[in-house]
């Protein structure tokens, strides 16, 4: 897909449905499509709309080994529901071994370079693992979630994996993502009740506070501009 075609598609796709958009990518990438699912609010949905249009497209998560007891429930759950498997990647023991052993257990707090190291091995490599027999990701992604997601697109060409990234929430609220889990009747991160709209590793999270942005939670020691853990990097 040439940077004319995705041009094109964002252009069709400015009033579309998530799912118009999802039944698009899935029919264009086949196999070679993935849902990528932190468990989160957007990916719920996403997974509940991807499932209702082909159950055997793959989904899979990055479990970090760090991440909040209420996360594991909702993989089971989320996998007991759909009747699907959500395919799960850990990082490597070893270099994770290596890495606690030689800066610590909770290493992150110390500095960004050391929180960066942390998600690199506990997310990016077992990423760049997922992305081996894929042409396409989906994420959660919406351009109101942070300032450095202003910009995004419902298609991406991802430079940094060199593959193509679709966000069919991109132009979604907060708002709608809900109506839609409590209309769907979809499973949620029990979190969510709790203050908490976004959920990552359970070290580097906290509830927010009212008035708090989305996201304010997540690395909440960190300045704003910092705050991706390399996933999502522009
Ligand atoms: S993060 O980069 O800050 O962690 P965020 O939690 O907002 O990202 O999630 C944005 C999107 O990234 C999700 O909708 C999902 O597509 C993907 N994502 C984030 N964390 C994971 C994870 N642990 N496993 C799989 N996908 C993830
Ligand atoms: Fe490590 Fe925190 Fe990144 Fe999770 S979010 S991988 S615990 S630094």
């Amino acid at each position: 897909m040439d940077k004319t075609k995705i041009k094109e598609l964002n252009t069709r796709f400015k009033n579309a449905t998530a799912q118009e958009i999802v039944q698009f990518c899935v029919a264009e990438f086949g196999s070679k499509i993935a849902l990528s699912s932190s468990l989160g609010a957007e990916d719920q949905v996403l997974t509940h709309l991807l499932i209702a249009i082909n159950p055997g497209v793959k989904i899979f998560t990055l479990d970090t080994g760090r991440l909040f007891p209420e996360t594991y429930d909702l993989i089971d759950r989320t996998s007991r529901k759909y009747k699907k498997n959500i395919h799960v990647y850990f990082p490597d023991y070893a270099k994770v071994q290596t890495m606690v052993n030689k800066k610590g257990i909770n290493l992150f707090y110390e500095s960004i370079e050391n929180r960066k190291e942390c998600c690199h091995l506990r997310k990016i490599e077992p990423l760049q693992r997922a992305f081996k027999d894929l042409d396409a990701w989906i994420c959660g992604l919406r351009a109101e979630q942070s300032v450095t997601r202003k910009e995004i697109e419902v298609i991406e060409w991802d430079e940094n994996n060199q593959l193509i990234k679709v966000n069919p929430l991109a132009y979604w609220s907060e708002q709608q993502v809900w109506d839609y889990i409590h209309e769907h009747k979809i499973p949620y991160n029990t979190l969510h009740d709790k203050s908490y709209p976004s959920i990552g590793c359970q070290p580097c999270t906290r509830a927010i506070m009212e008035g708090e942005d989305v996201r304010a939670g997540r690395w909440y020691w960190e300045n704003p501009d910092t705050k991706e853990c390399g996933l999502h990097k522009r």
